[in-house]
């Protein structure tokens, strides 16, 4: 693979601001700020700031940035960039803000930057929402491109807790770091084209990236997923003229207790043509990116790993093409569970569930005893919830009520959705156990229904990620490509009371 994101320096440091080694100050600015909010800047930059915002020049306005010289030699800084706020001063705006920031500091070519910690929150969770914003930053996809100079190279960065005498500050950036890069690893691997990124190369690299920071990995091939019976798996894979993998992740911390374990399970399609039933080709080649659940399993327990969680987690990545082959399955064939279920295929496109079914019941036997999916599974939570927002299922309010919690405070927005029984109808099969689609209606709904059929009564939460895993259009912080959706939260859900 190319070469891809940089890896980021941040230090952290406490105290007047006057007082940083750096050369450009960056500081959040929030909407109707009185000038005084940020005391002796004004007047560092002879009052260039008030006169900005007397103007209306600079209003604080999201992801607006206002640059202007230090003027006073007293201070080290020589020049300030006031980024706006808007009118929210959550850790999740202060993470977006970052990102920004990084992207502009390091196009501008800025050689040594600080971002200034501001907002509502503990400094500690402000400060580790800044590095996580500042790493993202560092993410490159366009990885290919053999004409142009590699993208500059990001400034060396200084946390600032302005008026802190913080010792948290250190660790906390150092978490956002790991959180950050992680999120990029996934962001590289759903970046990767289809024929790169074959379930071997996938299953390769995820278990790789995994097994350096100290977690168990285990790659089942096609015949050991033939011994365990996952018919779901080998049906989707039947298409294919390269083999499924099962890729198997064990995070076992010394003295963890033996309950609760937590089982990730993540849809790894390295490639979605929709098979026989197969997608029209306008957009078909963004279904490269269908592995990204995958992905921000197999990164998050690399964060996992990397963090030194105290509990219990296991990873389970079934990966394989949804190819239309000659010996591919077709619509009206029944396939068996691993689990023992019968399914009666309609439409080989609804091939993720299938997938994940195998994969829920596999975390099971390994001894899971929650469980959180994360998938790229339909185009009707588009629908339903647009690009800006996770769906969010579950069998289990609590468990859906942390995992949304975890989700929110990660930057990952999901909203819960209704699975009551009454949509258990539109899977049913006059011929097996069950569908594996259910009509138009309520789609993102009816294949959750159908995955909570493998969970099997244990607490089971569902993140249906196909509006968030890809921007179509770039942000201020958040540029077109993959987003690293969901490894944030997985990873902080292995640090909750549940
Ligand atoms: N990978 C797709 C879902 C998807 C669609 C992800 C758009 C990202 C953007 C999934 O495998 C799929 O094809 N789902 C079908 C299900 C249908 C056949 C019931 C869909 O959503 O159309
Ligand atoms: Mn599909
Ligand atoms: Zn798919």
């Amino acid at each position: 693979m190319p070469s891809a994101s940089t890896s980021v320096s941040v230090a952290c440091t406490a105290g007047p601001l006057a007082a940083v080694d750096t050369d450009v100050l960056i500081v959040p600015w929030f909407q109707d700020e009185a000038v005084s909010a940020v005391a002796g800047l004004d007047a560092a930059t002879g009052g260039e700031i008030a006169r900005a915002l007397d103007s209306k020049e600079f209003q604080g306005r999201a992801f607006d940035l206002f640059v202007t010289p230090i003027t006073d030699s007293a201070w080290r800084p020589r020049r300030v960039v006031l980024v706006g706020g808007g009118g929210e001063r959550s850790s999740e705006m202060i993470r977006k803000l970052a990102t920004a920031a990084g992207l502009a500091a390091r196009n501008r070519h800025v050689a040594r930057a600080a971002f200034t910690v501001r907002g509502n929150g503990s400094p500690a969770e402000l400060a580790q929402a800044v590095a996580e914003g500042l790493t993202l930053a560092e993410f490159h996809g366009a990885t290919y491109k053999t004409g142009e100079p590699p993208p500059p190279a990001p400034p060396a960065w200084t946390v600032v807790l302005p008026d802190a005498t913080d010792t948290a500050c250190t660790d906390a950036v150092a978490r956002g770091r790991i959180l950050g890069e992680c999120s990029n690893l996934a962001r590289d691997l759903a970046n990767e084209p289809g024929n790169t990124l074959t379930p071997r190369e996938f299953a390769k690299r995820a278990a790789a990236l995994a097994a350096e920071a100290g977690v168990k990995t285990e790659i089942l091939d096609e015949t050991q997923i033939e011994k365990l019976g996952m018919g779901l798996l080998l049906g989707v894979a039947r298409g294919s003229a390269e083999p499924p993998r099962l890729i198997v992740f064990r995070w076992d911390p010394p003295g963890a207790p033996a309950s609760p374990v937590l089982g990730l399970v993540g849809k790894g399609i390295t490639f979605d043509t929709g098979g026989i039933s197969i997608k029209p080709a306008d957009r078909m080649e963004l279904m490269k990116d269908d592995m990204s659940g995958g992905a921000a399993v197999a990164c998050a327990m690399r964060a996992i790993a990397q963090l030194k969680a105290p509990m219990r987690v296991i990873g389970v990545v079934p990966t394989t093409e949804n190819m239309p082959g000659g010996r591919a399955i077709k619509p009206g064939d029944i396939l068996k569970s691993a689990a023992g279920k019968t399914v009666e295929v309609i439409n080989t496109d609804a091939e993720g569930r299938l997938i994940l079914g195998d994969g829920l019941w596999y975390a099971r036997q390994l001894g899971a005893t929650h469980l959180v999916d994360v998938a790229t599974l339909t185009g009707a939570v588009v629908v339903a919830l647009g690009k800006v927002t996770t769906g969010l299922f579950g069998n289990n309010d609590a468990w859906i009520d942390t995992v949304r919690r975890v989700a929110n405070r990660a930057g990952d927005r999901a909203w819960p959705m209704p699975l009551f029984d009454d949509y258990r109808e539109q899977i049913k099969s006059d011929i097996a156990d069950m569908m594996n689609t259910g009509g138009r209606a309520a789609g993102s709904i009816t294949a959750a229904m159908f995955l909570k059929e493998f969970a099997d009564g244990l607490p089971w939460a569902h993140l249906d990620i196909a509006g968030t895993a890809w921007a179509e259009e770039a942000k201020p912080y958040l540029p077109k490509g993959p987003s690293g959706v969901a490894v944030r939260t997985l990873a902080g859900l292995a640090f909750e009371k549940f």
